[in-house]
């Protein structure tokens, strides 16, 4: 096979690899903001992170969540079924939500389930056993169908100190509170935000 003089020169080839991987960036992220000004900012009312929050932040960031959890309700059936709440469907994600936010936590793999509508689902009180050992969360320990049956396989944050535990929690109780879907059955909004 002939390899050609652009082939050879390293130079060159460098140089074209960089521009061809310059029209995918671009495209994905400079393009964006400029055709959708949504993205940084919006005329909706947007929760502003407390500091407690911010910590909480860093700690979901560091630890590494966002390898198993999602933060994005798509368009479909499925994700809006699976994240609601008592037989109310989970709102789509809207890109306004986020403006906010300084880390991209959108996620690719759920190997648990989707976080971005999972504040006010649990006290954080049921957080804080979670974030314990999240295996005492599951059904009955089942010892013939296996130790771990029905057990979770999220790790256990105990080694955060206490006061981590509530940064994380506060954070994670604001997923998803940007719209007032959590509603009694007489109408009244349980979007409250109890740390
Ligand atoms: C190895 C993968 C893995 C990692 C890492 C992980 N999780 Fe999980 N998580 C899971 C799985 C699986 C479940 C479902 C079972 C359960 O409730 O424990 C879950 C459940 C949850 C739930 C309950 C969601 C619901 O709707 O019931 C929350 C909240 C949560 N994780 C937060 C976190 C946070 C915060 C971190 C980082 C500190 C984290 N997870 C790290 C796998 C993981």
């Amino acid at each position: 096979m002939k390899i050609s003089k652009f082939e050879k020169n390293f130079l060159l080839l460098g140089l074209g690899a960089f521009f061809i991987f310059s029209i995918g960036a671009s495209l994905t992220t400079i393009l964006p903001p400029l055709i959708d000004a949504d993205l940084y900012r919006t005329d909706h009312p947007v929760h502003q992170y407390t500091e407690q929050e911010l910590r909480g932040i860093a700690i979901y960031k560091a630890e590494g969540c966002v390898y198993c959890h999602t933060q994005q309700i798509r368009a479909l059936p499925s994700d809006q079924k699976r994240y609601g709440w008592k037989m109310v469907d989970a709102p789509v994600s809207n890109s306004w939500e986020y403006v906010n936010d300084r880390s991209s936590f959108l996620g690719t793999k759920r190997t648990g389930p989707d976080l971005a509508r999972v504040g006010g689902k649990y006290s954080s009180e049921w957080h804080w056993a979670h974030f314990k050992n999240p295996r005492n969360m599951g059904e009955k320990f089942n010892q013939a169908r296996g130790p771990y049956q029905n057990a979770s396989v999220m790790p256990s944050y105990n080694f955060l100190t206490d006061e981590q535990i509530k940064d994380l929690t506060a954070y994670i109780q604001t997923l998803g509170r940007n719209l007032d879907w959590r509603k009694d059955k007489n109408g009244v909004s349980l979007n409250d935000y109890e740390n």
